[in-house]
């Protein structure tokens, strides 16, 4: 789906700048972006986890698995944001080793061992240039890099240290030969004398551990419920015990054992999350450049949106903004729904052909040197909202303004979701949708809030005070999907408004503050021209 959005995104964004005269500033060979990461940064983030490991440790980073499209085709590649975040390198098949301690190595000595994608002439010559090893030291800056078919035979000894830091090992890798990723992975248990364990028991343990609150474990067992039944599932003790015990206690003592028997993992998680988790002036130059674009891109949708638009052509016109302003990817798939579809929280399809006098959700966030924004309007198709849209909408905006209020240093994401339950309750409650707060998750079924960076649900503590240079997100909602127990009037409207903010020591800085929020301004820029009014494209006669 992605290759084909793409290229279609891509005919499009040509095809309307011949229409629209769209201003395009010439592109040449030499004008590519110069804000990436710098090699500095990597090098300072590698020096910040080495501050934080263990004595005689190492941590071990692989690159994500590339994932098949179709037949011989893949996706585009998406590299594993942990990797990119210590290093830069955005191929898969890589392996960065970085020890705690120097290591001797005859008359000299290292910290860090990185085995890469090997150059390929012929295989460049059909899917680009690869850094390989010289491109890894020159632009890069490391000192001791290989090709991946190197570390089978290299010389270190894994079993040797107290402690292996590394993440859960993709279970689906395939290879590119000796240097592939499936062969790195099974030379590091080798030599790391690793135990397998389920895949997607560990992801889970490791989302328990990382993201479990006493106020979210309802939702933790509602997310585990459909597995239970897998046989490491029944067999984990841990989820059995939670499952049986669904306590803030017993939360307490999963946890703790997981940290015990997973240390690995938790370990990897741990520092990643203790780096990640607060963004450095670097990070948020470029965090703040892919949210100021999809708020300018919710702000151009605004004023294009009409009636007998399709979710999909506002699809278009998102990402039409994100790429004319470079930005490499969308942090995760968009959302756009119209009507009952907006009240489908994590909805990918945006099949619909007609917005009609609907509401339409979009949640869509461009991706701009790996750093994700996570934005969301939501906006009458023919520009103005009716009275009970406009009542559940303010009640989302109301609650998502005392949430902004709590937003600096020393605020825990609990008051955010204790507020956010109290205003949205109270304010369903006046309305007539339900009687008690009890009923509230039937209509708001998720959270308030997340860390956003590299990934859209990035990295960061979700138990604790936060700090400053963390960037999270607010994001209240209320959605009443057709045949909810309350009055007709309120069937199909699914609201959503999502910021980004950066905590401050005082105060938090909404990042994405260009898309208006207020119902006020939505309607007053869905009043303003836009460039897409005169697109216009020949009618799709097949037959012909
Ligand atoms: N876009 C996904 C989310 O809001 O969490
Ligand atoms: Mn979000
Ligand atoms: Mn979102």
């Amino acid at each position: 789906m992605k290759l084909l959005n793409r290229s279609l995104v891509l005919a499009a964004a040509i095809c309307l700048g011949a229409f629209t005269g769209f201003s395009q500033t010439a592109k040449t060979a030499e004008d590519t972006p110069k804000d990436y990461l710098s090699a500095a940064f990597h090098a300072g983030r590698r020096q910040a986890l080495r501050d934080l490991m263990p004595a005689n440790s190492v941590a071990v980073i692989f690159a994500y698995p590339e994932r098949l499209f179709s037949n011989d085709v893949n996706y585009v590649y998406h590299p594993n944001p942990d990797l990119y975040y210590f290093s830069g390198y955005k191929e898969p098949d890589a392996v960065l080793l970085v020890f705690k301690d120097t290591q001797a190595a005859g008359d000299s000595s290292y910290n860090e061992l990185f085995f890469v994608r090997k150059r390929d002439p012929q295989r460049e010559q059909w899917t680009g240039k690869r850094l390989g090893v010289e491109g890894t030291k020159t632009q890069l800056g490391f000192k001791r890099v290989y090709n991946g078919d190197a570390f089978a035979n290299f010389p270190v000894d894994l079993k040797k240290f107290s402690s292996i830091i590394y993440d859960k090992l993709p279970d689906d890798a395939t290879g590119d030969g000796a240097g592939g990723l499936k062969a790195l992975i099974s030379t590091f248990k080798a030599k790391a004398g690793v135990p397998d364990v389920d895949k997607q028991l560990l992801s889970d343990l490791n989302l328990i551990n990382q993201r479990g609150t006493p106020q979210n474990i309802d939702r933790i067992l509602n997310y585990l419920k459909p597995k239970l039944n897998n046989e490491a599932y029944k067999k984990n003790e841990l989820i059995q015990l939670l499952v049986s015990k669904p306590d803030s206690a017993t939360l307490v003592t999963v946890k703790a054992k997981i940290n015990a028997d997973f240390s690995s993992m938790a370990k990897f998680t741990e520092y990643t999350t203790q780096l990640r988790g607060i963004k450095t002036p670097e990070e948020l130059d470029l965090l703040k450049k892919s949210i100021r674009i999809s708020s300018i891109a919710h702000a151009e949708v605004m004023k294009a949106v009409k009636p007998n638009m399709s979710e999909r052509e506002l699809e278009g016109i998102l990402l039409y903004v994100h790429k004319n302003y470079g930005a490499e990817d969308e942090g995760y798939p968009p959302i756009i729904g119209a009507g009952g579809n907006g009240c489908i929280l994590h909805y990918e399809e945006n099949s619909r052909m007609h917005l009609d006098n609907q509401l339409v959700l979009l949640d869509v966030g461009a991706e701009y040197h790996g750093y994700s924004a996570d934005v969301t309007r939501t906006i009458p198709a023919n520009g103005k909202f009716t009275e009970a849209q406009k009542a559940i909408y303010q009640l989302v905006y109301d609650a998502q303004e005392e949430v902004f209020k709590l937003c600096k240093q020393g605020v825990t994401y609990s008051d955010f979701e204790t507020k956010t339950g109290e205003i949205l309750a109270n304010g369903l409650i006046k309305l007539g949708l339900i009687k008690t707060a009890a009923e509230l998750r039937k209509y708001y079924p998720h959270g308030v809030s997340h860390h956003l960076g590299l990934d859209v649900h990035d990295k960061g503590a979700y138990d604790g005070e936060l700090k400053a240079g963390m960037v999270i997100t607010v994001e209240p909602g209320i959605y009443i999907p057709a045949g909810s127990p309350c009055d007709k009037k309120w069937w199909n409207i699914g609201v959503r408004i999502e910021d980004d903010i950066l905590i401050g020591v005082d105060k938090g800085t909404n990042l994405s503050a260009d898309a208006p929020r207020k119902w006020q301004d939505v309607e007053k820029m869905a009043a303003q021209p836009s460039i897409f009014d005169t697109a216009k494209f020949p009618d799709l006669d097949t037959k012909k």
